[in-house]
């Protein structure tokens, strides 16, 4: 027994707008009862280019029921344009969720509602054209754009999700590698860019930071208590520098050494940078 939301048993027991519209604005049809689900979905515009009137009649399972049921009560009002941009998952998540196994009805409401307003738009029955598009999966002639789509949609990475999305692959296996081929390109073409490792500083820019730094973070703090440091050498990643005014007798200088001028150098500049006085070296 699949785990079915409440919604989708609601969908499934009471659903809304089965039927036929007599002279339809947009028809469309998709899958096969061979296959084992069919779905018509029609539409009627209102005066204000809405869709006013949606019906549907399907024969599948339950959640092919729900999905179709749920899908007029999404469109209903909705411009042809904003009905475009419905996709198979947020018939699922309208529902409240649907097992994966049967995800590929919600597909093939998608794919009702895109024949349908394909329909609409040019008179054709048909939404794919065989030279463009071929047949990846025979068994249940599903177009390379429909298994592109269903991955992108849901991001889908392996071949048994994009069968249970849309059924490609479930019968003979004949298409499996060319499934996963699409898989491939599509994941390659998401990954994201290497990032150009970062360039070392040079000594020059080193320095630079450091007297930058010393003068934004760290002086204006010694020199609140009447100190200050020269920076007096930079050699590698070692600072050397002299305490003057207050700083250069206190008995705590190594502590200011430590915890104020060397952690602002490593955060802001280097986290390798190390501080020195140069009367230690
Ligand atoms: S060609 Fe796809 S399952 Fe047979």
């Amino acid at each position: 027994m699949w785990d079915y939301t409440d919604k989708v048993l609601d969908h499934f027991h009471n659903p809304r707008n089965v039927g036929k519209i007599e002279t339809p604005d947009g028809i469309g049809q998709v899958g096969a009862l061979a296959c084992g689900d069919a779905l018509t979905l029609m539409f009627k515009l209102d005066k204000d280019g809405r869709i006013g009137e949606v019906k549907f009649q399907t024969f599948g399972c339950a959640s092919a029921i729900a999905s179709s049921s749920a899908l007029t009560e999404m469109v209903k009002g909705m411009t042809i344009e904003e009905a475009k941009k419905i996709t198979n998952k947020d018939i699922a998540d309208f529902l409240g969720g649907l097992p994966e196994q049967k995800m590929h009805c919600s597909v093939m409401g998608r794919e009702a509602l895109e024949a349908a307003i394909h329909n609409y738009e040019t008179g054709e029955t048909t939404v794919y054209s065989i030279s463009d598009d071929p047949v990846i999966c025979h068994c249940f002639d599903i177009h390379e754009s429909e298994i592109v789509q269903v991955i992108r949609d849901n991001k889908l990475t392996t071949v048994e999700q994009v069968t249970n999305f849309c059924k490609a692959g479930g019968a003979c296996g004949n298409c499996i590698d060319d499934i996963q081929a699409i898989i491939d390109k599509i994941l390659a073409e998401s990954k994201p860019l290497p990032v150009p490792a970062e360039r070392p500083m040079t000594q020059i820019q080193k320095i630079k930071k450091i007297e930058e730094i010393v003068e934004r973070e760290i002086r204006p703090i010694l020199k609140r208590d009447g100190g200050d440091l020269e920076l007096i050498d930079v050699r590698g990643d070692q600072v050397v520098i002299a305490f003057r005014g207050i700083c250069a007798g206190c008995s705590s200088a190594h502590v200011t050494r430590s915890s104020l001028v060397e952690a602002k150098l490593r955060e802001f500049v280097l986290p390798t940078l190390s501080v020195v006085e140069e009367k230690d070296v």
